[in-house]
């Protein structure tokens, strides 16, 4: 998979991606990762990538020439199954998005940020609105490693260990039951018994049953599917 990241700010988003499983991704060739700074596809020399709002209002606007140059220049060697736009009001991210998305070869991220593109860019450039929850960052770097960081983990070889991301949280519409490791005792607080008899069958029960207790406590929301 390849993922260009289109951004204002690139050194928002570099060290996500120097350490630990994603790291891994990248050196073990299963992910490129690219980042663009739109800096570079402003068109005057002053290099302007964010404008006034037509109509007036607080916040700068980014502008749509820069984005267009970045797409159209990254299009000539790509062709993209999606580019993304990610910002507050777009379709919230869940483990279905990060599953369907981790199938993909090719995928471009735009970060807004000040207060946003300019809507052209959103209603002739990009192919999905994603926000990573309802609340506001200061632009969509952060969201875009967490978009990143959901997917990546997903591609096949990523993880270690292969069945560990079948029992994440969400996977399988529940959430994880509690995990626990040594020592099996610890200031008197001990592991469930369970877990240490070495019977395999009664430990998976007891998992389903946690995952769905916690879930039905939690996040009953979860279980009206
Ligand atoms: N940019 C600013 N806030 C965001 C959010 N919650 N999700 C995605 N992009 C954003």
């Amino acid at each position: 998979m390849q993922i260009d990241i289109i951004t204002l700010f690139p050194e928002l988003l570099t060290s996500p991606f120097e350490a630990s499983i994603l790291k891994r991704a990248i050196q073990s060739d299963k992910v490129k990762v690219n980042f663009h700074n739109l800096r570079d596809y402003a068109e005057n020399s002053q290099k302007q990538v964010d404008d006034y709002p037509f109509g007036g209002g607080a916040g700068m606007v980014m502008k749509i020439e820069p984005i267009d140059n970045c797409l159209n220049h990254l299009k000539k060697n790509n062709s993209f199954d999606e580019v993304i736009y990610l910002t507050p009001d777009g379709e919230q991210l869940n483990q279905k998005i990060s599953n369907e998305l981790s199938t993909n070869q090719n995928l471009a991220i735009i970060c807004g940020h000040y207060k946003g593109v300019d809507q052209r860019v959103r209603d002739h450039l990009i192919s999905r609105e994603i926000s990573i929850g309802d609340f506001v960052l200061s632009g969509g770097e952060l969201a875009a490693a967490v978009l990143c960081d959901s997917i990546i983990r997903l591609i096949p070889g990523v993880l270690g260990d292969e069945s560990s991301a079948l029992t994440d949280s969400y996977q399988d519409g529940l959430l994880a039951p509690p995990i626990y490791t040594r020592p099996a005792s610890y200031k008197g607080w001990d592991v469930p018994e369970i877990l240490t008899s070495g019977n395999t069958h009664k430990i998976e029960q007891w998992r389903e049953d946690q995952a769905m207790d916690k879930t039905t406590k939690q996040r009953p929301d979860l279980l009206k599917d």
